[in-house]
C-alpha cells in the first residue's frame, strides 16, 4: 500500500509538472484527486488496512493529497502567469483607432416645426388639444357649418369609411369638439396639432395625408384685430421680426368673415422670386372669425361670445423654414435627409 502510494504521488508529480496548458493541467487534478482518481481509490480501500496500521497510512494519504494539491496550485499560477504574458507579447491593442461612434437620434423636421409652434402658442396662453384622426361626418362638416351636399365639401375629397365615418379631412372639427366639451360661452384658446387625409396626388407640394395646426380662440369681446395681432406675433417669431402679413377676403364655411393670411416671402424678403412666383408673398393659412352658427351648433351664443379660428399646413411651414423644395422628403424617411436637422 505504501508503496503503491509512492508510486501514485511520483506520477502525479511528473505529469502535474508536464502539464502544458490548463486544461491538461485538470485532467491530471481529476486522475488524480477526482471521485474516481487513484488516490481516491486508496482512501476507499482504507477498510482493508488493519487497525493498528490505519492511522500511518490514512496520515501518508493525506500527506500525498496535499502535496499534489500544492503542486497543483504552483503549477497553474506558472500555466496562468504564462498565458498572461503570452498574450501580453501577442495581443497588440492600436490605441490610434478612433472609438465606434454611437448614432444619436433626433426629431423629426416635421417634430422640430410643430414643437415650435407650440412653444410660441403656449407663451400666448394657449393649450394643446387634440382630436381623433378617425371622425365622424357630424364633427368633420355638419358642425362646421357644411351640411350634406355643401358643394365646399368637395374641396376635401374624402377617404370614406362607411357613410358617417371617415378620416378627418381637417383639424377643424377639433374646435367643435372642445366647445362641446366646455361649460357653454366660456373661455377657449387651444391649438390642435395633427396629421389630416385628403384624396389628393403625391407630388412636390402635395400628399393626401399631412399635418396641421388648427387654432381656436373664444373669449367675451373677441375682434378680428385680435386675429391679426396673434398671427402676426405669431409669424415673427416662427420665421423674422420683420415679416408682415397680409389678409385678404376668403371664404370658409366656418368663419365669416373670412381671410387667407400671406407672410411676406420668407427667400427674397418681399423682392419677388421663383418660391413665392413673383410675388414677394407667400400663401401660409386659412383664418376667420368662427361664424355665429358654427358657435351655436356646439352650445356657445354668439351674441355673448366670439372668437378667431385659423388653420395651418405645418409640411408647408417646415419646407419655407428649411429652404425644402419637395414635400415627399418629409415621408421617404431617406436617412441622408433626416440628418441634416
Ligand atoms: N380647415 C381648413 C382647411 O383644411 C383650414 C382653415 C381655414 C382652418 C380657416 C380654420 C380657418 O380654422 O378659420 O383647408
Amino acid at each position: 500500500m505504501e508503496q503503491q502510494l509512492t508510486q501514485i504521488k511520483e506520477d502525479a508529480l511528473t505529469a502535474i509538472k508536464a502539464a502544458g496548458d490548463l486544461n491538461e493541467l485538470n485532467e491530471q487534478r481529476v486522475k488524480y484527486l477526482g471521485k474516481k482518481g487513484s488516490l481516491t481509490a486508496i482512501l476507499r480501500g482504507m477498510g482493508k488496512v488493519s487497525p493498528e496500521d490505519r492511522p500511518r497510512i490514512g496520515q501518508l494519504v493525506n500527506d500525498v493529497r496535499s502535496e499534489l494539491e500544492a503542486s497543483l496550485e504552483n503549477r497553474q499560477s506558472a500555466l496562468k502567469a504564462d498565458e498572461l504574458s503570452t498574450r501580453l507579447a501577442t495581443e497588440k491593442i492600436d490605441v490610434t483607432l478612433p472609438g465606434r461612434r454611437h448614432e444619436i437620434g433626433h426629431l423629426h423636421p416635421l417634430t422640430l416645426t410643430l414643437n415650435k409652434l407650440k412653444g410660441i402658442f403656449r407663451n400666448m396662453g394657449y393649450s394643446i388639444a387634440e382630436g381623433p384622426q378617425i371622425e365622424t361626418d357630424y364633427f368633420n362638416f355638419e358642425a362646421l357649418n357644411l351640411p350634406k351636399d355643401h358643394p365646399a365639401r368637395d374641396m376635401q375629397d374624402s377617404f370614406y369609411i362607411t357613410e358617417d365615418i371617415l378620416m378627418r379631412t381637417q383639424t377643424s372639427p377639433v374646435q367643435a369638439r372642445t366647445m362641446q366639451a366646455h361649460e357653454p360661452n366660456s373661455p377657449i384658446r387651444i391649438i390642435a396639432p395633427g396629421r389630416v387625409f385628403r384624396r389628393d396626388d403625391y407630388d412636390a407640394t402635395h400628399s393626401p395625408m399631412f399635418t396641421q395646426v388648427e387654432g381656436l380662440c373664444i373669449d367675451k369681446n373677441i375682434s378680428f384685430s385680435d386675429l391679426k395681432g396673434t398671427l402676426t406675433t405669431a409669424m415673427r417669431q416662427l420665421f423674422s421680426d420683420d415679416l408682415d402679413l397680409r389678409f385678404r377676403p376668403s371664404f370658409f364655411p366656418f368663419t365669416e368673415p373670412s381671410a387667407e393670411v400671406d407672410i411676406t416671402c420668407v427667400m427674397c424678403h418681399g423682392k419677388g422670386c421663383r418660391v413665392c412666383k413673383g410675388t414677394g408673398w407667400l400663401e401660409i393659412l386659412g383664418s376667420g372669425m368662427v361664424h355665429p352658427h358654427v358657435l351655436e351648433m356646439s352650445g356657445y351664443d354668439p351674441h355673448k361670445v366670439s372668437g378667431f379660428a385659423f388653420g395651418l399646413g405645418v409640411e408647408r411651414i417646415a419646407m419655407l423654414s428649411y429652404g425644402i423644395e419637395d414635400l415627399r422628403l418629409f415621408f421617404d424617411n431617406d436617412a441622408r435627409f433626416l440628418k441634416q436637422f
